[in-house]
């Protein structure tokens, strides 16, 4: 039981004493490609997953059998899978692909695992189930249709049909693929509970399609179905510098549309979308992702979703070319409304104008419930800040937009009221950044809070990570970066939900860490790896915005942005120990590096954009750019390893050394142990990203240690100083200064944006800057995930990834007196957590089964010996240094 290896002087005690109520192990949180029960399944060999459920110390998995098969009872009752029997494998792997028969259409499959416990003891098996999807465009059955009106016809329109269901309903699905965005309703009721469904893709390359179990709506006798289609980023109408009208996608939206009903009986009817549906404009008259949505209650037609509507003024469809092949699953947790808000103050400013403060910045939609005089006009406004006098202030955030502001305003919906009812209006295909709302309307309203909620929209993640110290402000920074991390993820990765919503990759790859650290988000990371070998060049090149009509291969797409496609896949790696995105990456990461070397003879390269948006000093481009290209090269020579492309590692191997040696050769003066001109960012990123010589390490660190002395812990650097900074410091025995840069909080520093106010983290450190001012920006991101790593110091070990093995590198300094960090692994929850006394610290670590960890002490304290630690609970008594 005692399997840890107690070095020096470290008083261990092991935990006897904590609860031990599992004596047999048990396989919990089973997943198919990292979803729970996912109904739309397209990869014909699915990974499946679990935990282990096992508090006994030591806990390990020597051994799993999976079975598959169609009938659930086949395997509870009879222990046989007739799709796939993996035998009984000697493994402690807790991910696994289905190797089994080949998988059909539409079925639903149950799996079943056991695991054998440590003492070779076998668990009650555990099921859970997936169900495929099409499994590929030629599946399909339907047609794609459109009312076929015009790009620039502004309302949305809508589709019904009617169908009778004469027999007992076993189970019934939809299975909706569009290019543009829908809403799917059945007898009068919205499908599930997702928005902006599909989520934006390459559309002319890979079409998303959604599957929906819609039993519970259908009923015996008549039944409709009933279809809205959005723009979203497909037919994109307001004008901004980013050309997206001019995407070569570009068209009226459309959609296919396939209900498979199987009845209790055994047969099955497919209701699709073809020649017998029609269509009609409705009350939403204008929609736009970018700038809003306009409706008009007036125009509502009551029951339109519902059989026997009386449809004779309606118009036949159109029949439409699919958007692309391509058409595929959508494998990724959904958009939701995740979290409400109420205002927390609000401001009448006249008898037609409110202003509602909802107290925190946020990506989403607003709900408003009026009552007014028929016709009367009802702008419902966002913004991020305020007037002097109390009203919307758009000037941070319209700067990119190039439409009718008069007749398309900015973050603006339109409400025009039926005068008949309340009415009740919810934009279905736009989402804004925002934490004001300013309500104006044609006529006196009378409105309070009442009137309006708020809805934090974003890809529903699952929060995965902790952090609870005893600083307010770490605690702070912590939930600040969560928002803007959730702010700007919507099915890709934003820089900002209200100005821009691009996919900028630089912004994706910065946050990573932070990430995986607070959310289960792999599923959209897959997405959006997608994407990008959607949009690589065959030359390599990637746009800096992903997806993208066009914009975005310019000359600074490079390397400081664009090597998402490496650092992303890797990531999941460390963080999973899913190797399946680096794999599917692979191809791609070569192209990207075999072109910069193509373009970079030496080894150096000035492919980027730089160290943007600094606070005052800018950095060499040729290092900043040069040491991603070094990544890069390490992360594929480290693929080619893994996959056993033994020509391919040896060969990106030596490209790294030679890019680290050109590096060093051109930038490092030996002598002093400074970078180029030795700005925090210079000194930093080469240290985060293992270019400096082992035996200048000290050198150069001592070095960065004092440039931050100088500034007197504050920061000096712009997004790429600030990915490096802390970890920079951190890593090289400079926690304590890494830490009080951290919780700096006067200018510039992180503190200094919550200290005043933000809700979110903002674009620019500087408060009075004149561009680049968004308020919810994740780009300084690395902060959130720092502390999972610095005071937490749970940190994943490349030789053992998915936390199999954790490095435990805690802090405890200065001016902190207690912190408790967790993160959920793929083998379950570690917690290092910490509390000090007088001269001692007591540090409570819980290691998940079937993983281990070893704690490194901080150099803080008197022990200096590492500590192994097996699963299970553990407390460490250190002795802080006088
Ligand atoms: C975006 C950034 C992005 C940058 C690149 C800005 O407009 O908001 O987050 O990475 O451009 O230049």
């Amino acid at each position: 039981m005692k399997s840890f290896l107690l070095l020096g002087l470290i008083t261990l005690f092991l935990t006897n004493s904590f609860a031990q109520s599992i004596q047999q192990a048990e396989p919990i949180y089973l997943q198919c490609e990292h979803l729970v029960n996912p109904v739309g399944i397209d990869n014909k060999r699915p990974r499946l997953t679990w935990m282990l459920n096992d508090d006994r110390q030591g806990a390990l998995q020597t051994a799993y059998q999976i079975l598959v098969d169609t009938d659930s009872l086949a395997l509870v009752e009879k222990g046989r899978g007739a799709m796939w029997d993996s035998g009984k494998q000697s493994s402690p792997d807790e991910l696994v692909k289905y190797d089994g028969k080949p998988l059909t259409p539409a079925t639903r499959y149950y799996w079943q695992v056991i695991v054998w416990d440590k003492d070779g003891r076998a668990s009650k098996p555990a099921i859970a189930l997936f169900e495929t999807g099409l499994l590929g465009a030629s599946n399909w059955k339907a047609t794609w249709i459109s009312d076929g009106r015009d790009i620039a016809h502004r309302e949305a329109p809508y589709f019904r049909k009617e169908f009778q269901v004469k027999k007992a309903v076993k189970y019934a699905r939809a299975y909706v693929a569009a290019a543009g965005l829908f809403e799917l309703s059945m007898n009068g009721e919205r499908v599930g509970d997702h928005h902006l469904d599909p989520m934006y893709t390459r559309f002319d390359r890979r079409t998303l399609y959604v599957v929906h179990d819609v039993t519970a709506h259908l009923q015996p006798g008549g039944n409709a179905v009933g279809v809205i289609l959005g723009n979203g980023w497909y037919n994109h109408q307001s004008l901004a510098v980013w050309d997206f009208h001019q995407a070569p996608w570009r068209a009226r939206p459309a959609f296919c549309f396939e209900l498979h009903v199987h009845y209790e009986d055994g047969t099955e009817d497919v209701i699709v979308s073809e020649r017998d549906w029609k269509t009609s404009s409705g009350p939403i008259t204008a929609n736009s992702i970018y700038t809003g949505e306009h409706y008009d209650a007036r125009l509502e037609q009551k029951g339109w979703d519902k059989a026997n509507f009386d449809d004779s003024k309606w118009q036949g469809i159109r029949y439409r070319a699919a958007p692309s092949m391509n058409i595929v699953a959508q494998q990724t947790v959904p958009i939701r409304r995740v979290r409400s808000y109420k205002p927390i103050s609000s401001k009448k400013i006249d008898a037609q104008t409110y202003v509602f403060d909802m107290g925190q910045n946020m990506s989403g939609i607003t709900e408003l419930k009026v009552k007014g005089p028929e016709g009367t006009i009802v702008k419902i406004k966002h913004g991020e800040r305020l007037l002097p006098d109390g009203r919307i202030d758009m000037s941070n955030i319209d700067v990119y937009y190039r439409g009718d502001k008069e007749n398309d305003p900015f973050q603006t919906d339109i409400l025009i009221l039926s005068g008949k009812k309340e009415d009740v209006f919810m934009p279905k295909f736009n989402y804004k950044g925002f934490r004001y709302v300013e309500v104006s309307s044609t006529a006196p309203l009378a409105l309070n809070e009442s009137n309006i909620t708020s809805y934090f929209m974003h890809s529903d993640v699952k929060p995965k990570g902790s952090v609870k110290t005893s600083s307010k402000l770490v605690n702070d920074l912590w939930r600040v970066t969560n928002n803007a991390y959730l702010s700007n993820l919507m099915g890709y990765p934003t820089d900002c939900p209200q100005r821009e919503k691009n996919g900028w990759t630089g912004d994706g790859h910065l946050a990573i860490e932070t990430a995986f650290y607070n959310f289960d988000g792999i599923t959209v990371y897959e997405k959006w790896l997608a994407d990008h070998r959607d949009e690589q060049q065959p030359n390599g090149v990637l746009p800096d915005i992903i997806p993208t009509g066009g914009w975005g291969y310019g000359t600074a797409n490079g390397l400081d942005w664009t090597s998402t496609i490496a650092i992303i896949p890797w990531q999941a790696y460390m963080f999973y120990g899913d190797s399946h995105l680096l794999e599917e990456c692979y191809e791609n990461i070569k192209r990207y590096v075999d072109y910069v070397d193509r373009i970079s003879p030496t080894g150096l390269t000035t492919f980027g954009r730089g160290d943007w948006v600094p606070v005052k000093t800018t950095s060499n481009l040729e290092l900043t750019s040069s040491v991603y290209f070094y990544t890069d090269a390490r992360i594929l020579a480290a693929a080619a390893k893994l996959f056993g492309h033994a020509e391919d590692h040896r060969k990106y191997a030596a490209l790294s050394h030679k890019i680290k040696d050109a590096i060093n050769a051109k930038f490092l003066n030996k002598e002093t142990g400074i970078y180029a001109d030795g700005s925090q960012t210079e000194l930093s990123v080469p240290l985060y990203w293992g270019v400096v010589p082992d035996d200048m390490r000290e050198q150069v660190a001592a070095n960065l240690n004092k440039r931050v002395e100088a500034t007197n812990f504050h920061l000096d650097v712009g997004v790429l100083g600030a990915k490096a900074l802390l970890n920079a410091l951190k890593d090289n025995g400079y926690g304590e200064t890494a830490y009080k840069v951290a919780v700096q909080d006067t200018y510039p520093s992180w503190g200094w944006w919550v200290v005043n106010g933000a809700t979110t983290l903002l674009e620019n450190w500087d408060l009075d800057a004149e561009r680049d001012i968004s308020d919810n920006h994740m780009m300084f991101g690395e902060i959130g995930g720092w502390f999972f790593k610095s005071i937490g110091g749970i940190i994943p070990d490349e030789s053992a990834p998915g936390f199999k093995h954790v490095q435990l590198r805690p802090i405890f300094p200065a001016g902190l007196e207690h912190s408790s960090v967790t993160h959920t692994s793929p083998f379950g929850e570690i917690k290092s957590s910490w509390k000090k006394s007088k001269s001692a610290v007591t540090y409570d670590v819980l290691i998940p089964p079937n993983a281990t960890a070893t704690f490194y002490p901080p150099s803080n304290v008197v022990e200096t010996a590492m500590v192994k630690l097996d699963a299970g609970q553990h407390r460490l008594k250190l002795k802080i240094k006088k």
